[in-house]
């Protein structure tokens, strides 16, 4: 079976059910509000096929991906190259980092805050707190997690042009003390009626919200907010019994 992270036209496939240049407006709004620098340079981690990059590009950002997939990178500069623009794409590890220039917002979508432990945690604030430009925002989609860490199971289905992809994402428990979970993404395709299977397993820390904020406070932010399901109306207070898609910021001191 293929790897998920090789295959960008599946997973875009796959991960098309969001609303993206709405997304990119709750970013704009987030920005105006509470950044404390004018934004030019932004950087997204596990960029991947970089769903959010061509309306950035429209609002005059220059934007910057990292991501260890060369296969996701080449589909992201191939994108680019189509809508006429020059992005910068780095193939480095977002647990540890480094840029030759420092970039103004940065972003983590769709809980792609890989890391394994602790160490890889702080590291990965440690390389932003070098990158981003101080009083620049740091905003992570769906990276903290609200709910203790259990095993989870969810399905779905997306057909496009000929293409039905089924998604099956699981999480299994390894190590309560470690926090440790193994994550299963795995996709039934069928692609014009050929038969394809891929398969992602990741073994991930879980991030919870009193670790985050402890961490990323050591490391020179202040927290700003945390948000359900990218609704700058519902600030999180702890007690909803339904968290979707929360969305936390973060701003460097
Ligand atoms: C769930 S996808 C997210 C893609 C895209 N950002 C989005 O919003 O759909 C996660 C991406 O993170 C990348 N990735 C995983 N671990 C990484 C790491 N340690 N450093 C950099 N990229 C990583 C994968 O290759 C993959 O492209």
């Amino acid at each position: 079976m293929n790897s998920l992270y090789a295959n960008p036209v599946y997973y875009e496939i796959a991960f098309s059910y969001r609303d993206i240049p709405w997304e990119v407006e709750v970013m704009q709004k987030v920005i105006s509000t509470y950044s404390h620098i004018p934004v030019k340079r932004v950087l997204e981690f596990g960029c991947g096929n970089s769903p959010h990059m061509e309306e950035l590009l429209k609002l005059d950002y220059s934007y910057v991906g990292i991501d260890l997939s060369p296969e996701m990178l080449h589909y992201s500069q191939k994108k680019a190259e189509r809508l006429g623009h020059q992005v910068e794409l780095h193939r480095q590890n977002m647990v540890s980092f480094n840029l030759d220039e420092p970039v103004d917002f940065a972003y983590t979508m769709l809980g792609s805050l890989y890391v394994k432990n602790t160490e890889e945690l702080i590291s990965h604030f440690v390389s932003i707190s070098k990158t981003l430009t101080p009083g620049g925002l740091y905003f992570l989609d769906w990276c903290v997690d609200f709910g203790w860490l259990a095993d989870s199971k969810d399905s779905w289905t997306v057909r496009q042009d000929g293409i039905t992809v089924e998604v099956h994402h699981s999480t299994r428990l390894i190590n309560y003390i470690e926090q440790t979970f193994e994550e299963n993404i795995e996709l039934i395709i069928d692609d014009h009626g050929t038969p394809k299977r891929i398969k992602q397993t990741s073994i991930r820390r879980a991030i919870y919200p009193q670790e985050f904020l402890l961490i990323a406070r050591q490391q020179g932010f202040e927290f700003i907010g945390w948000w359900n399901d990218w609704d700058l109306n519902s600030p999180l207070d702890g007690t909803e019994e339904i968290v979707t898609r929360p969305i936390s910021l973060l701003r460097r001191r």
